[in-house]
C-alpha cells in the first residue's frame, strides 16, 4: 500500500530534524480569524486592501485606525484551534523554528497553555503591540483603542498597531533569523499560506535550496504547492493533528 502523504511527512520530522515552520493566516481561520485572499478573505472588499498599505495611514488614518482597532477588539475573543496547539507539540519533538506572518498571539498562547515557548519570529509584527509611527517607541497593549488616534507619550507623534505594512521594512531581527533557519533547515513545513507576499514567501525556496524538504498543509494549492515535495491537502486544524499522532507513533 502506498504511503499517505501524513505518513511521508511524518518520515522525515520523526529523526528530530532542524525544522522551519512557515505560518501564514490558514493557521488562524478555524478559530475564527478570515485569511486576506480568496472567496471568504478580507481582502476581496478592495477597500481593505488599501488599509493595509503604509500611505493609507497618511490619506485616511482614522478610517485604517477604526479597522485595526476592530482587529484588536477581535483577540480577546478568539482562542488557538486543533492546529495552534498540535504544531506547538510537534516543536517539542525537534529542533523547531516558526516564522509566522500572522499579527495574533495564537501559537504564544497555545504555547502558554503547554507550557513551552517554541522560537517564533512574528515577520509582519503583532496587533497586541502598539508602536509611535514617528520615534518608533514600542509597548504591549490591547487596551488602548487606535480608533480614538491617540499620540505617543514621548513625542506627541501618533499611534499605530505594532505590524507591518506593504511599503515598511520587516522586522529586521525576526527576518535574520528566519533566513538562518531557512538555510539550517532538514525541513520546511508551509501551512496556511499562498504563498504571494515576499520576503516571507522565500523562506520556503531558501530552504529547499539548501537542501531541506518541503511540506506543504494547505487544502488549496498555492503559489508553493510547485517546489513542495509532500502536499497534504487538509485543513490545518486537521493535518497538525494527524501529523503529530503519526509523528508520535513508533
Ligand atoms: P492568504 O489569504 O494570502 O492565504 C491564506 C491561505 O490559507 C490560502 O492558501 C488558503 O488556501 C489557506 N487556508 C484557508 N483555510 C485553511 C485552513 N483551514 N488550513 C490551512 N490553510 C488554509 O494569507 P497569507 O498567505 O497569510 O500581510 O497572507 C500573507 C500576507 O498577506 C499577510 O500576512 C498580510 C497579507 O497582506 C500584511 O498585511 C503585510
Amino acid at each position: 500500500m502506498s504511503q499517505s502523504a501524513i505518513e511521508r511527512a511524518a518520515d522525515v520530522l520523526r529523526d528530530h530534524p532542524r525544522v522551519l515552520v512557515c505560518v501564514g493566516s490558514g493557521l488562524s481561520v478555524e478559530s475564527g480569524v478570515p485569511t486576506f485572499r480568496g472567496a471568504d478573505g478580507m481582502f476581496r472588499d478592495p477597500e481593505i486592501a488599501t488599509l493595509t498599505h503604509v500611505s493609507t495611514f497618511d490619506s485616511d488614518r482614522e478610517r485604517m485606525m477604526r479597522w485595526y482597532q476592530e482587529r484588536r477588539d477581535k483577540l480577546h475573543t478568539i482562542d488557538p484551534n486543533p492546529g495552534h496547539h498540535s504544531l506547538v507539540q510537534l516543536t517539542q519533538t525537534g529542533e523547531y523554528t516558526i516564522a509566522t506572518q500572522n499579527v495574533d498571539h495564537l501559537l504564544e498562547a497555545a504555547s502558554d497553555e503547554a507550557g513551552f515557548r517554541p522560537s517564533i519570529y512574528h515577520l509582519h509584527g503583532s496587533l497586541l503591540e502598539v508602536r509611535c509611527h514617528d520615534c518608533g517607541h514600542t509597548f504591549e497593549d490591547l487596551t488602548l483603542d487606535l480608533g480614538e488616534l491617540p499620540t505617543c507619550e514621548r513625542c506627541g507623534g501618533p499611534l499605530r498597531p505594532g505590524v507591518v505594512w506593504f511599503g515598511e521594512s520587516l522586522p529586521v531581527d525576526a527576518l535574520h533569523r528566519s533566513n538562518r533557519a531557512a538555510r539550517n533547515a532538514d525541513v520546511c513545513i508551509v501551512v496556511g499560506t499562498s504563498g504571494l507576499v515576499h520576503p516571507a514567501a522565500a523562506l520556503p525556496d531558501i530552504a529547499r535550496r539548501h537542501g531541506a524538504t518541503l511540506i506543504e498543509i494547505n487544502p488549496n494549492e498555492t503559489a508553493l504547492s510547485d517546489i513542495c515535495h509532500i502536499l497534504i491537502r487538509d485543513k490545518a486544524g486537521t493535518a497538525l493533528p494527524a501529523l503529530l499522532k503519526e509523528v508520535r507513533r513508533s
